[in-house]
């Protein structure tokens, strides 16, 4: 052998075992380290079994999710040292969500938000629902999606480790027509994204409106409110609402008013000046009608909490984003941590259609034909700030 072809022989022995090392940590980590687990979590008053999903990623970042409500019950992200922390409010029991929870990290549907007086129509007949929020109807009703028992088939994909769940909604169940039949994907990347694609069909004409309402508080210490989180919401308008909290159908420029967070600005920074609408949502608890609402998947707000170095993004191609500001917390649920929730230790940036549009007649359309397929997506994406 010449001196020449022992050394290319030598260098691929050397890509060889590489590979083959490669392959080997690959397969361990695989095995050893499965992207996706699951754990019982709690038992419901009729006796089913709620089972708790982790996934995984390759970066530390870990999202828990249970069969009740496909909520997201922790979402683990290292900090700007590296230190991993919970970053959404939840409860440790299952009797918590069950009995009392404000939607922590639930999915909402079938309309997310607010119908007023609880009644809509849809080709000359009147659906009455439930008056849950007052005379309102808020997120779905009594026993909306974020209280019902869904089916999760755990999938590996290219993109990461991800939870199918799904769940078929009968003709006028909780006063909607049709049988719904919905499938929520949650994908975790290994770019530290969760992604959550919604997609439902109908055997009959009826209104959709799905969403998530995750409560974040980056500093992942829920003793501290959300008031020093900055935020950019990529919104020009906004929409007043009246003083239960439905839209006026009007259109209002956030310019000038503390509703501006097209730069990014504090959470507290203007909640408590004196503004009528800051008054009526009891702090932000209004739809941002988002900018570019004809080119899909867009940035639509941005979170930055300097303190610990996370920063949230929040991709979606829907036309609004409910950004709430855990007004309505006020120390009577316990925290994971141990104490209670305080006011504002989480705000909500729901991605979603306008509120009331079944009744309102300028708002985009939230109507689904049988036949058609609802499909949308939004993706929150966690980073580490670079200043
Ligand atoms: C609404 C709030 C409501 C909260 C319930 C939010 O989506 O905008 O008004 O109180 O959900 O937890």
């Amino acid at each position: 052998m010449s001196l020449n072809s022992f050394i290319s022989f030598k260098h691929s022995l050397y890509a060889l075992s590489g590979i083959f090392i490669l392959m080997l940590y690959s397969c361990l980590q695989k095995n050893l380290f499965p992207k996706v687990e699951s754990s019982y979590f709690g038992t419901t008053d009729d006796g089913i079994e709620i089972q708790e999903y982790s996934l995984k990623n390759n970066h530390g970042m870990v999202v828990k999710v249970i069969s009740f409500g496909g909520i997201i019950t922790s979402l683990e992200i290292p900090d700007d040292k590296g230190a991993i922390g919970d970053v959404v409010l939840g409860f440790n029991e299952l009797k918590d969500y069950l009995e009392r929870s404000p939607y922590f990290g639930a999915l909402v549907g079938r309309y997310g938000n607010r119908i007023a007086n609880a009644s809509f129509e849809l080709e000359g007949v009147t659906y009455d629902l439930e008056a849950n929020d007052g005379v309102n109807h808020l997120h779905g009703g009594l026993k909306g999606f974020d209280k019902v028992v869904w089916e999760i088939e755990p999938k590996e994909t290219q993109q990461g480790p991800s939870l199918i769940l799904s769940y078929t909604s009968p003709d006028m169940e909780e006063g909607y027509p049709g049988n719904l039949s919905v499938e929520v994907v949650y994908l975790l990347t290994d770019q530290n994204e969760l992604k959550v694609s919604y997609s439902a069909t109908t055997d009959k004409k009826t209104v959709v409106n799905l969403t998530l309402h995750s409560y974040f508080n980056l500093s992942a210490d829920f003793s501290k409110d959300i008031l020093d989180h900055r935020v950019q919401i990529l919104a020009d308008q906004f929409l007043p609402v009246n003083n239960t909290l439905i839209p006026t159908g009007d259109f209002s420029s956030v310019k000038g008013t503390p509703f501006d967070f097209l730069s990014e600005k504090s959470i507290g920074k203007e909640i408590e000046n004196v503004d009528e609408q800051l008054n009526r949502g009891m702090g932000y608890d209004h739809c941002f009608v988002l900018n570019d609402s004809n080119k899909g998947m867009r940035l639509a707000a941005k979170v930055v909490h300097s303190e610990s170095g996370r920063v949230m993004e929040v991709f979606t191609d829907q036309p609004a984003i409910q950004f709430y500001t855990g007004n309505f917390l006020d120390g009577t649920l316990p925290s994971k941590q141990g104490g209670f929730y305080q006011h504002r230790t989480g705000f909500c940036l729901e991605t979603q259609h306008y509120p009331d549009s079944p009744n309102q007649k300028n708002f985009p359309s939230t109507i689904l034909n049988s036949g058609e397929h609802y499909q949308t997506q939004t993706i929150y994406k966690f980073s580490i700030l670079k200043e």
